[in-house]
């Protein structure tokens, strides 16, 4: 994947996102502290949506899969026995001269820090042959800060799903096919972060791991490969940018039977926005033989006790945030003027509707905070704004990814009848105060993602 190739695009995203709240670079104030962000009012709700999303599709709507949250710091014996303590590394190479750090098998997309324009070496530094970084964080619990005491932040959402399968098993109704899902932070120490909040230190993984009898491998991966694939068309990601990319034998790891990335086309080329993969039994297995807990199920109709295969459909909500927001974004010209518009999906949207009295005067502000109070629920997010010409508001909700607007005018102080606006086609209607809700429902649900 190059970095360069339309680094514009991405600077644009990155300075909306600044300007409108979305994401700051965190400790800003300070210098910042190495690709590390923090989300502002739009991007928080931007990323409660995707993982509302997430949670709606993959637990609430079924009745075969059930929620866990389980803690960052779990004993470490779980990553030693997950092989995360041995084997979760990059292999880096240093430039002596510049001390820069790279990935050895992403040096190709990598630039020299002193010399941006340059490859690693190119600003006259040997690079040393490629050494085994392991990725995750390391900490100490308690006072003493001995080997005793060494802790890892989790790298991965997923072994606290292992750790907790029989906890499940044995409290809820659930037998395999099931999955546990969770949404969670996970850290790693990358080597070379990059492209804004694409790979970061600390980001949110929503992961989902499916038990199921070992014959039905072949049919649960297919399905979920598609069923994840099309979650993100059907919230408005345009599927000409996006593919599956099936692992090749030698990039699998050894216990995995298949893996497939749902990839999208991003202005730095395509990138990995969620993997699949068949873990087989091994986590299970590992689990048990390391903790002496039978880990196995019992199948009571069969009498038969086995370790159930997991599929596993792992998603960054920080990526696929940033996805929606790049596949959202477009420009165009109107009344000749440059209006920036995000084609968010309304479920995903930070704002649903914008609410706006005309003019300042004439009991119109007081008619539309009270249609905004009728408005606001939890699925419905709400905005008043009084300030500046209409056409400006509306401008500014378009660049945030507002749906839809209302606005409060002579006619709803006469006959309740107000303005809504639509954001992709721009086109307004008159309706009564009392049909707005059902205006919305109904334009939510049949809402398309725009032709551009
Ligand atoms: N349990 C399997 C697992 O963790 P992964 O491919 O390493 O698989 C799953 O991670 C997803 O987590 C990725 O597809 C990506 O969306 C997200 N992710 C991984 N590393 C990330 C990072 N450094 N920054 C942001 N997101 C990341």
């Amino acid at each position: 994947m190059s970095q360069t190739k339309d680094t514009s695009f991405m600077d644009t995203i990155v300075s909306l996102c600044k300007r409108r709240g979305f994401v700051f670079q965190a400790s800003e104030i300070y210098g910042g502290i190495g690709n590390t962000y923090d989300y502002g009012p739009l991007g928080v709700e931007l990323k409660r949506r995707v993982k509302e999303a997430w949670w709606t599709r993959m637990v609430t709507l079924r009745d075969d899969i059930v929620g866990l949250d389980s803690a960052i710091i779990q004993n470490p014996k779980t990553w030693e026995t997950s092989g995360h303590v041995s084997g979760f590394t990059d292999p880096m190479v240093d430039c002596k001269k510049c001390k820069g750090r790279f990935r050895a098998d992403k040096i190709e997309d990598a630039r020299c820090p002193e010399r941006p324009s340059k490859k690693p070496g190119e600003c006259g530094g040997e690079l040393t042959e490629a050494r085994a970084f392991n990725l995750m964080f390391k900490t100490h619990v308690g006072a003493a800060e001995d080997s005793s005491s060494i802790a890892y932040l989790r790298p991965e959402t997923a072994q606290g799903i292992f750790l907790n399968f029989k906890n499940v098993l044995e409290s809820s109704r659930v037998k395999p096919p099931f999955g546990i899902a969770q949404i969670g932070k996970s850290f790693r120490n990358e080597i070379t972060p990059g492209n804004f909040v694409f790979r970061t230190r600390e980001f949110e993984q929503a992961e989902m791991e499916f038990f199921i009898p070992p014959a039905q491998n072949e049919q649960w991966y297919k399905h979920w490969v598609a069923e994840r694939a099309s979650w993100y068309s059907d919230f408005g990601i345009d599927p000409a940018k996006l593919r599956l990319r099936e692992h090749a034998a030698d990039e699998l790891a050894h216990y995995s039977t298949g893996c497939t990335d749902v990839e999208y086309e991003y202005p730095f080329g395509w990138g990995e926005l969620e993997g699949i993969a068949c873990r087989t039994d091994f986590d299970l297995k590992r689990h048990s033989e390391a903790s002496g807990k039978d880990l196995r199920y019992f199948d009571q109709e069969t009498k038969e006790k086995y370790f159930p295969w997991v599929i596993e459909p792992a998603a960054g909500i920080d990526r696929a945030a940033l996805t929606f927001l790049i596949d959202a974004y477009d420009e165009e010209e109107v009344e000749g003027e440059k209006r920036v518009v995000l084609h968010f999906h309304p479920e995903i949207a930070p704002i649903t509707v914008g609410i706006f009295p005309l003019v300042k005067k004439e009991g119109m502000p007081e008619k539309a905070a009270e249609i905004e109070r009728m408005l606001r629920t939890s699925r419905l997010r709400t905005y008043y704004d009084e300030s500046a010409a209409i056409g400006r508001r509306y401008r500014r909700q378009d660049e945030i990814g507002t749906p839809f607007c209302v606005t409060v005018d002579g006619d709803t102080m006469k006959d309740d009848v107000v303005t809504i606006r639509h954001r992709d086609t721009m086109v307004q209607e008159k309706l009564k105060v009392a049909e707005i809700e059902g205006w919305i429902a109904n334009a939510m649900r049949s809402w398309k993602r725009p032709a551009r």
